[in-house]
């Protein structure tokens, strides 16, 4: 029998690694378990589009197509327009925009359909990263190049430590704005400057912004690739693909639903990678999805939750634990007095509380692993839980 050699070069994943530290530890069983590890919504979805889902039931007796709905696909370009300040009409949800099961998946493949294994190629990204992008250049054949982001760089990848060398190999750039885990958010000029190298080396730039919507300042949205894009002029957004989910925006993570957006030539291959993939969405998804791009309200209404709910966390936490002031995402990126992997592992046996060891995130790069003495909290629970960790989390530091 014969195996893909690259499925050999996978590293295991992060919550695997989290089993297996904290699998023969004894917490207290006097103290419910508070999960902070995993990046899983918990506020509750938004009963319109649970209603929609209902009411468009049906569905299931049809077996869908790749393109999506012409309805889905307006829903999502209004909201792009609307959300990016996009000029009217600037982006054709004919040609500039597939729906997709959710950007994990969508990532995924997308970096199939673009790698061309012969070249050498490189997958240049952040780090600490959201597995896929490894494991999908690796897949793809590719080789990944990391850039850390510390906060001597404010947790945003300096783009020009890029050795020349390397972007000259270099098919595609994944951003992660705003960031898992560190919440930073990049800013307009720095997706521009992301822009310019894609165009002058050839290669293609993916922004990943799930998190986009859920961000502290209401008045200051992070900005996005397609923006960045036609405000400098690249205005049929060659080189560039972005991803949106409804899985944070909406607390919708079962629904398995997002959207790839972006240059045309782009978005018509990975059509037809799709199209032999299989990865349409359920029209019954199709249609609740519809509904939910359609509406800010609920989204406005979350943001003030994750904000009353960071409010409390960093309060409990500033002088216990030092973290960058976040900005976006739910993720809180703190330092460790000690190492992450013991203080994970220590924290979980005195306090039953899980969070996620920074280096389970990250690779050694350039002579460093930034995930190292980090830990990644995600603020998923609802305010009383997050903050009655946070409380746990303060007298186990104290005690160490
Ligand atoms: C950075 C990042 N990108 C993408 C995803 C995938 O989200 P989904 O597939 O639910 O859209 C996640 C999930 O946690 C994530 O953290």
């Amino acid at each position: 029998m014969t195996l893909n050699p690259n499925l050999k070069r996978l590293e295991p994943y992060p919550f695997e690694l989290l089993k297996q530290l904290l699998k023969s530890v004894q917490p207290p069983s006097s103290l419910k378990h508070i999960a902070l590890s995993i990046g899983e919504p918990k506020h509750p979805p938004p009963e319109f589009v649970e209603r929609a889902l209902e009411a468009a039931i049906g569905g299931i007796n049809h077996y869908p197509t790749t393109r999506g709905t012409e309805s889905l696909r307006s829903a999502i370009a209004g909201w792009l327009t609307q959300r990016y300040q996009l000029p009217d009409g600037s982006i054709d949800a004919n040609t500039q925009i597939l729906p997709v099961n959710g950007t994990r998946e969508a990532i995924f493949a997308f970096t199939q359909t673009v790698i061309d294994a012969s070249l050498a190629p490189t997958v240049v990204s952040c780090n600490p990263f959201y597995q896929i992008y490894e494991g999908a250049a690796i897949l793809a054949g590719a080789e990944p190049w990391y850039l850390n982001c510390t906060a001597e760089n404010d947790f945003i990848a300096d783009l020009d430590s890029v050795p020349e060398s390397i972007w000259r190999r270099c098919q595609l750039l994944h951003l992660c704005s705003p960031g898992n885990p560190s919440g930073a958010v990049m800013r307009l000029k720095q997706m521009q400057h992301a822009i310019r190298l894609a165009h002058r080396y050839n290669f293609i730039v993916v922004s990943d912004e799930c998190y986009s919507e859920i961000y502290l300042h209401e008045l200051d949205p992070p900005p996005g690739l397609l923006e960045a894009s036609a405000t400098m002029g690249n205005a049929d957004f060659k080189r560039c693909m972005v991803f949106h989910s409804l899985s944070k925006r909406s607390n919708l993570p079962g629904l398995r639903s997002g959207f790839a957006a972006g240059d045309a030539s782009l978005i018509d291959n990975f059509f037809l990678y799709r199209t032999y993939h299989g990865s349409a969405m359920s029209p019954t998804v199709q249609a609740a999805s519809t509904a939910a791009w359609g509406d800010e309200s609920h989204v406005v209404e979350n943001r003030r939750l994750y904000r009353e709910k960071f409010t409390a966390v960093t309060t409990a936490l500033r002088g216990v634990l030092s973290f960058p002031e976040p900005r976006a995402s739910f993720y809180l990126w703190p330092e460790t007095p000690i190492d992450d992997i013991t203080f994970t592992r220590e924290l979980y046996r005195r306090k039953h509380v899980s969070v996620l060891p920074g280096q389970f995130m990250s690779r050694l790069a350039n002579g460093a692993n930034p995930g190292c003495n980090r830990i990644r909290m995600a603020l998923v629970a609802d305010t009383q839980e997050c903050l009655e960790a946070a409380h746990r989390i303060a007298s186990f530091v104290e005690e160490i």
